[in-house]
């Protein structure tokens, strides 16, 4: 494998860290090795046939630089199931292969709905039932409607045979656990695996989707609500549950949501989707740094990680981005336009410049205040007298494009504070007048400055969402699944 020439078509190695949510030595490791750990090597195939290059699966030996009819899963499984191939390649571009898991419950027959719906895109539709699931709805209705075998037995040596478990997970895009029962959410937060619906959740490196039913008392108690914020913080999404009555007689959120509804957020989870197409979208990063002469100035302690983040997800959501980055320790973000500047004056001008826009993130640490008569000339030490620096207010790039005559029809800031993030941010998103504000916690107790992880309060005119501890990498998604509602769903 030629690990430069791969990550050279992630898009450098600031890329590869935001896909695999690592940091800068790890990727300088992976180089030295010549090798990626075995956990990401499904990833990195993902996001290389995302962008359209083919490499073998296993090897992640580069076969061109644009797939071809012969695709990846078909190169990879060669004793896959006939119809596989067919499903999964037309005109040369690769059909996306899911993997339903279904699990126990009532619901289970909406899943036979969301199979058609999948159909119906032309995707290739692999489902693994729990014993459960199989209580519900048989293996024979679900093989008929997704034209594949139906996986139920971790154990049985036709189907090691035939396409071994691990591979199963692994060819997959993009897993759907619908619905997805208390118990297998309480497994897979567990990391057990002790069937077959377990093992392939565990095994996969595809984006995850839970659909949760269950009876509004079990989902409601703290014990299922810790696991889905633990499968939340580990990348996963949950859709729903739906409130109303439920089967078992009780009212109360629980119902499984529509398959359309699991359909829709299954497209935008999908490695190549470009629901941002044709939005352009400006985001601030970085700190700011004010001169106090022509040698010195004044900073912060912003890495410019998460805004990088948000700029690289969005790009790869298909929105045109213009990264608007103060100086930063960091190479550039895949497929955003980056202007490098050093002032809030000049972080100003820049983003005034890039507009119109869709949408602007001001994700930048601005200084808030300048040197007053910063010159380009030394400043001399005199003993005993140290100077006396005095400051000018900097403009608010948040608050001047909130009121702005062309201001985006999204306008998004965060809120760094010390204490109840909460109302300070949403304090802070009145006064200057945006949308939106992710408020975070840095104190002492909470560090986020330099940091991989971030821990946000998603705050909007409706209230405000607790989004549990996640990498800054997660959080960017978690944004972009926002946007992706706010921007194109009217
Ligand atoms: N911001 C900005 N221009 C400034 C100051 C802040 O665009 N001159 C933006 C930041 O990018 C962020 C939001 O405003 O999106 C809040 O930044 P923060 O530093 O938390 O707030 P301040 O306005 O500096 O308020 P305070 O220091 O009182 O918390």
């Amino acid at each position: 494998m030629n690990i430069d020439a791969i990550i050279d078509q992630l898009g450098g190695a600031s890329a590869v860290q935001a896909l695999l949510g690592v940091g800068p030595s790890a990727v300088s490791n992976y180089r030295i090795r010549g090798a990626f750990p075995e956990y990401a090597r499904v990833k990195i195939w993902q996001a290389l046939k995302a962008r359209g290059v083919q490499v073998d699966p296993e090897t992640l030996e580069l076969i061109g630089a644009v797939a071809e009819a012969s695709s990846p899963q078909t190169t990879a499984s060669t004793a896959a199931s006939s119809t596989a191939s067919s499903a999964a390649s037309s005109g040369g571009v690769t059909a996306p292969s899911i993997l339903l898991i279904i699990s126990g419950g009532i619901a289970a027959y909406k899943a036979l709905e969301l199979i058609r719906r999948m159909k119906d895109k032309g995707w290739q539709v692999r489902v693994i039932m729990t014993k459960g699931g199989a209580q519900f709805v048989t293996p024979l209705s679900v093989s008929a409607l997704s034209g594949e075998k139906t996986y139920t037995d971790l154990f049985s040596l036709t189907d090691e045979a035939e396409m071994g478990h691990i591979r199963l997970a692994r060819d997959a895009d993009l897993v759907v656990v619908a619905p997805a029962t208390a118990n297998i959410m309480a497994r897979m937060a567990q990391g057990m695996s002790d069937d077959l619906a377990t093992t392939a959740v565990l095994a996969t490196g595809a984006p995850i989707l839970i659909a949760p039913a269950m009876n509004p008392h079990m989902w409601a108690n703290p014990a299922t609500r810790a696991n889905a914020e633990t499968l939340k913080s580990r990348g996963m999404r949950i859709i729903g549950p739906d409130s109303g009555d439920t089967a078992c007689g009780e009212e109360g959120a629980g119902r499984l949501v529509d398959p359309m509804a699991i359909l829709s957020m299954a497209e935008q989870m999908l490695p190549g989707q470009t629901p941002l197409k044709n939005r352009r979208i400006v985001v601030t990063s970085g700190p700011t740094h004010e001169p106090i002469d022509g040698v010195r100035y004044i900073a912060n302690r912003s890495s410019g990680k998460q805004g990088q983040a948000i700029a690289e997800v969005l790009a790869r959501h298909g929105a045109e981005v213009t990264l608007i980055s103060g100086p930063v320790d960091l190479p550039p973000p895949a497929g955003a336009d980056v202007i490098r500047v050093t002032t809030a004056k000049e972080m100003l001008s820049a983003t005034l410049n890039a507009l119109p826009a869709d949408a602007v993130i001001c994700a930048a640490a601005v200084a808030d205040w300048a040197v007053d008569g910063a010159g380009k000339a030394k400043l001399k030490k005199t003993p005993g007298q140290p100077p006396a620096l005095t400051f000018v207010e900097n403009p608010d790039i948040l608050a001047t494009i909130s009121g702005h005559p062309q201001r985006p029809k999204l306008v998004v800031g965060f809120a760094a504070e010390t204490e109840t993030p909460v109302a300070h941010g949403d304090d802070k998103r009145r006064r200057k007048g945006c949308d939106w504000i992710l408020a975070n916690d840095v104190g002492a107790e909470a560090p986020v400055f330099g940091a991989d992880d971030n821990q946000v309060h998603f705050i909007t005119a409706k209230g405000a969402v607790t989004w549990p501890r996640m990498t800054k990498h997660a959080v960017a998604e978690h944004l972009a699944t926002e946007m992706i509602k706010e921007l194109t769903h009217g």
